[in-house]
């Protein structure tokens, strides 16, 4: 493959405002300048993983428009592959981010030229896709377009001739390291949360959530309703994925595929502002999937990247090199 990772989704202007307190509705606030940065969960990952070393491309939609430009010239100077970036149809996605003093983030997303990335556009990338060790995912693109990946990598895989049946890669220790010849493994971050159609869930290995995001697919579960991040994962397991990482902020991350349950620790950092940590962890640990990481090692390098990333402002900026991870 030509790539460690591919990464197909969002690609957003973050407009970032600085307050003191959220307003509530019908009442306005004062905050700090504007600082518009590149950002998007999609655009985040993949930014994340080129700035550590990784090959990687993106498939995305921006505008016609400065937002767009300044996303793919972030994304061409991270060392990204940007030839999967396709230009047109509505404005580039924007999000407009507040930051209190504790760098916890509210967001709201108009998706814009994401929500035009379609079905047919993933139908047209399949050598891009097919190029790839390990495809990430996530939910500001069209659901059907996610399942549409998720498709045209399967049939990839059953068109490759692996022989070994559904997934071409089944089995314990599914996929590490990418899976070769039998097509990218598929590593997807439910945010924000939508139901998932079951061949998308069962395709995931890492199927990776936040503590909102676990809760919001188990639903009316029971598990979904205790204090246990292993309850969680072992409900979410019974859904199909092969894997499941819970990133649990200050606390680290779970890793939970059908042979065991881990619990990783974080790093004690101050944050100053956590918007697209968890996009570097998840870009990070898509990357070291994809160069043969067990799962568990993956983990443990990208809990330090999205470390890191807390620690400064803004989201790709924020972003470590693999030299600052190695130094920590
Ligand atoms: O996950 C952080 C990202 O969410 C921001 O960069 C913003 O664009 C929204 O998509
Ligand atoms: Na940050």
């Amino acid at each position: 493959p030509d790539y460690d990772l591919l990464v197909v989704g969002s690609a957003n202007a973050d407009l970032v405002i600085g307050v003191e307190r959220r307003p509530a509705a019908g009442e306005t606030v004062l905050g700090s300048d504007l600082a518009v940065h590149p950002g998007g969960k999609g655009a985040n990952q993949a930014f994340a993983a080129a700035r550590l070393g990784a090959r990687t491309a993106l498939l995305a939609r921006v505008g016609d428009d400065g937002h767009g430009r300044l996303l793919l010239d972030s994304q061409r100077n991270a060392g990204v592959d940007t030839a999967g970036v396709l230009v047109g149809g509505a404005p580039t996605g924007v999000a407009l981010i507040t930051v209190d003093p504790s760098g916890d983030n509210s967001i709201v997303v108009s998706p814009g030229a994401n929500a035009r990335l379609a079905p047919a556009d993933v139908r047209a990338a399949a050598d891009l896709l097919a190029s790839a060790r390990v495809v990430s995912l996530q939910l500001e693109i069209p659901l059907e377009t996610v399942a549409t990946v998720v498709e045209v990598v399967r049939t990839g895989r059953a068109s490759a001739g692996a022989g070994t049946g559904e997934g071409g890669t089944g089995g314990a220790g599914t996929g590490e390291g990418g899976s070769g010849e039998g097509g990218p493994r598929i590593v997807l971050n439910p945010s924000p949360p939508a139901p998932l159609p079951a061949e998308v869930l069962a395709a995931c290995d890492p199927l990776v959530v936040n503590e909102h995001e676990a809760r919001f697919l188990l639903g009316d579960d029971p598990a979904g309703r205790e204090e246990a991040p292993e309850t969680w994962a072992a409900a979410l397991l019974a859904r199909g994925p092969r894997s499941v990482v819970i990133t649990l902020g200050a606390a680290g991350a779970l890793v939970a595929d059908r042979d065991r349950t881990v619990l990783v620790p974080s790093l004690p950092v101050k944050a100053v502002d956590t918007t697209g940590a968890g996009d570097a962890f998840t870009g990070a640990l898509a990357w070291r999937l994809g160069v043969g990481d067990d799962l568990e090692t993956a983990v443990r390098f990208a809990v330090r990247v999205g470390a890191a990333a807390v620690t400064r402002d803004g989201a790709q900026e924020s972003f470590p090199t693999a030299e600052e991870v190695a130094a920590r």
